[in-house]
């Protein structure tokens, strides 16, 4: 039997119809990490892509809050150091930020100051590409410390959502593993 990673993973993603508001298919990635041989297949997939001399990050940087259960386990495993972008309100020490429109009004995401340090290298992780405005925030944040982000990564586009499309635009590469239409 074969089967792409594609097909595989997209397997184990639930679609919860209306949630959290009426109208969106909610896709819920809960099922991948459940299961442990899954969950290996997908930090694999992201592992054996970034240890790659060319594409190997210097720091892993994690959008809150998914993007911290990837994020940490991918860092790990490639032995350089994580860094979360968090919501506005929870980094204790000095924070540089980013507001971003969302569908409905706006939000903000912060990084410590010294959190990367200038000519870094920078893989950005998180669950979900829809909008795009949460990744293009976090790689606006790293860019204000002259970190360089080398690729965004995700398990999930939403591409009719365009996001994936305007981030390529901005001149980000990514790399993400299941589509949904
Ligand atoms: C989801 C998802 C991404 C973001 C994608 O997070 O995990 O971070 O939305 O949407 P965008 O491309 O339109 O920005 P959410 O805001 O639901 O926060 P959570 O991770 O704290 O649940
Ligand atoms: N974040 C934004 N839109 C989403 C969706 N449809 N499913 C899961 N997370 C999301």
């Amino acid at each position: 039997l074969h089967t792409t990673i594609n097909d595989y993973l997209r397997q184990y993603i639930r679609t919860v119809p209306d949630w959290p508001a009426p109208g969106v298919q909610f896709r819920d990635i809960t099922p991948l990490l459940q299961d442990p041989k899954v969950f290996r297949v997908l930090i694999d997939a992201f592992v054996h892509r970034y240890m790659d001399p060319e594409l190997r990050p210097d720091v892993v940087a994690g959008l809150d809050a998914r993007g911290f259960i990837l994020g940490a386990v991918v860092a790990y495993e490639l032995n350089v150091g994580f860094v979360p972008i968090r919501k506005k309100g929870k980094l204790p020490f000095t924070t540089v930020e980013e507001t971003y429109e969302l569908e409905y009004g706006s939000a903000t995401v912060e990084l410590h100051a010294d959190a990367v340090k200038p000519g870094d290298r920078v893989l950005l992780i998180d669950d979900l590409i829809a909008t795009g405005g949460t990744m293009m925030a976090g790689k606006k944040l790293l860019e204000k410390l002259g970190a360089q982000v080398i690729e965004g990564a995700a398990i999930v586009d939403l591409p009719e959502l365009g996001g994936s499309d305007r981030l390529r635009e901005s001149k980000l590469p990514l790399y993400t593993l299941v589509d949904f239409a």
